[in-house]
């Protein structure tokens, strides 16, 4: 069809389907925030209970219709906590939409509530509140991740399993170890949502749309009635500024990745030639068709999740790289995002809390697999270097030649009799079977933070201590 015919037809043909009323319906769409920011519903009603009652210490209103407001604000509260925030396009946001129920609730008084402040400084408040409460909430569920690590990790700090790099086996670990690595990743992504949180502590409310207000407004007492530190110091980076999002976004990737990383070791760990671990059920799915598995979707999807996490931190720069100072509506965009990340979040922080605690250790055939791949290799070098005075580098090169020897024969390097080994080098003696047990090698690595069994020991109770649970 030709684009006359498609003009002839009238308007409906170009604002067809739900835009049939033309620009007026693609604008309400486009513009209303509500059917997500609807979510900020409870720091919104804060902040302007906060808000009026400054006005009202201030004698920018009266007394009595702040209290009248603030009556109202708890009774629109009270509704939304009951049945929901409505979500009406025309008004937008949830800004607009509680002050519009404020309004049919206790009249024209409601509309000296948004005296001296903008929306602007309104949203950038409210979304800080709601950051701030996310980073709380990602310390709580990285405390309770630490918390399992260590209870496995002290019940472990003396099992043994291969330790790998490359994941080719390396050195034997001990399962202990292995498990407190993540509750170090967990410590500085801890570290990391303080640091957000202590740097967003600062509130924007009173910057009103970009300038500040020639109201005489108490910043200070709003921000303290918030729990901030203090007002921040310019109005408009303070309506323009959502660093605050993106370093909970930074903090919350960062775990994300720590996080997928676990899951990829469950999953590695699960499957049937290594069988290091037998994961809970509750955690794990069956096949509709191959009845023997048990999948470890749990721990997949966690490992899947970190890319949306990730992604959420990417959208939130690319929509903020190149505005210009100060509010742009693009900003409206900076909560789905964030909204996404912190749900998800939440859910693979306790998946993985859940498979810490519940999944079953199989430390037998972790012991097996320390030892095969010549895991003690370095101890008979290290032994060498110790009994024998060598050079770690003749060292090293006298245990390639043992190594290929068991190799060649298909049996562990303890395995050779006294005079094939002495055949290699004559400086060894029968006292070298003691070092090449799994046992004796992660005894041996007992430097701070080595994973002998008692650095292990040591580091779980420091853990412990830290996390209050001794
Ligand atoms: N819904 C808006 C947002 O989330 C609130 C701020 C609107 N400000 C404005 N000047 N239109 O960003």
């Amino acid at each position: 069809m030709s684009e006359r015919d498609d003009s002839k037809s009238g308007s409906n043909a170009m604002w067809g389907g739900r835009f049939a009323e033309g620009p007026s319906a693609i604008m309400r769409e486009i513009n209303a925030s509500i059917p997500f920011d609807k979510a900020l519903w409870r720091q919104d009603i804060a902040a302007s209970k906060a808000h009026v009652a400054m006005l009202g210490a201030q004698g920018i209103v009266s007394a009595e219709d702040a209290a009248t407001i603030s009556a109202g604000l708890d009774s629109v509260a009270a509704e939304y906590a009951a049945t929901g925030v409505p979500e009406n396009w025309d008004l937008e946001d949830i800004h607009m939409t509680t002050e519009s129920r404020l309004a049919e609730l206790i009249g024209p008084v409601a509309g000296r509530l948004h005296t001296a402040r903008s929306r602007n400084d309104q949203v950038a408040t409210d979304f800080r509140l709601w950051v701030r409460d996310a980073c709380d909430a990602a310390d709580a569920g990285l405390a309770a991740l630490q918390a399992a690590l260590v209870t496995r990790a002290g019940e472990h700090a003396a099992s043994i399993m291969p330790g790998f790099t490359h994941l080719q086996t390396a050195q034997p670990v001990t399962l202990g170890h292995h498990l407190m690595a993540y509750y170090e990743m967990a410590r500085r992504d801890r570290s990391r949502f303080a640091d957000a949180r202590a740097r967003m502590n600062q509130s924007p409310l009173g910057s009103a749309a970009l300038a500040g207000t020639g109201f005489p407004i108490d910043r200070h007492a709003t921000a303290s009635a918030l729990g901030f530190d203090g007002p921040t110091a310019n109005s408009l980076d303070s309506v323009s500024d959502r660093d605050f999002a993106l370093d909970y976004l930074m903090a919350a990737a960062q775990t994300a990745l720590h996080l997928s990383r676990l899951a990829e070791e469950f999953i590695i760990w699960a499957s049937q030639p290594f069988g290091f671990v037998r994961l809970p059920d509750s955690l794990s799915t069956g096949s509709s068709i191959m009845p023997q598995k048990k999948n470890p979707d749990a721990a997949e999807l966690v490992r899947g999740h970190a890319g949306r996490i990730i992604g959420s931190l990417t959208s939130l720069m690319i929509t903020m790289k190149g505005l210009p100072l100060a509010y742009s509506k693009d900003m409206q965009d900076d909560k789905p995002p964030v909204f996404e990340a912190a749900g998800l979040l939440t859910l693979c922080l306790a998946a993985m809390t859940g498979m810490v605690a519940e999944t079953t250790f199989r430390t037998d055939r972790m012991r097996a697999a320390a030892e095969l791949g010549y895991a003690t290799a370095t101890d008979l070098a290290d032994w060498l270097v110790r009994q024998a005075n060598i050079p770690f580098r003749e060292a090293h090169h006298i245990t390639g030649a043992a190594v290929k020897l068991a190799e060649s024969r298909g049996v562990a390097l303890d395995q050779l009799p006294l005079d094939d080994l002495q055949a290699i080098d004559a400086r060894i003696d029968e006292r070298v079977y003691a070092a090449l047990s799994v046992e004796a090698s992660v005894a041996a690595r007992a430097s701070h933070g080595g994973t002998a069994p008692d650095q292990v020991r040591l580091r779980v109770a420091e853990a412990r201590m830290a996390l209050g649970l001794e």
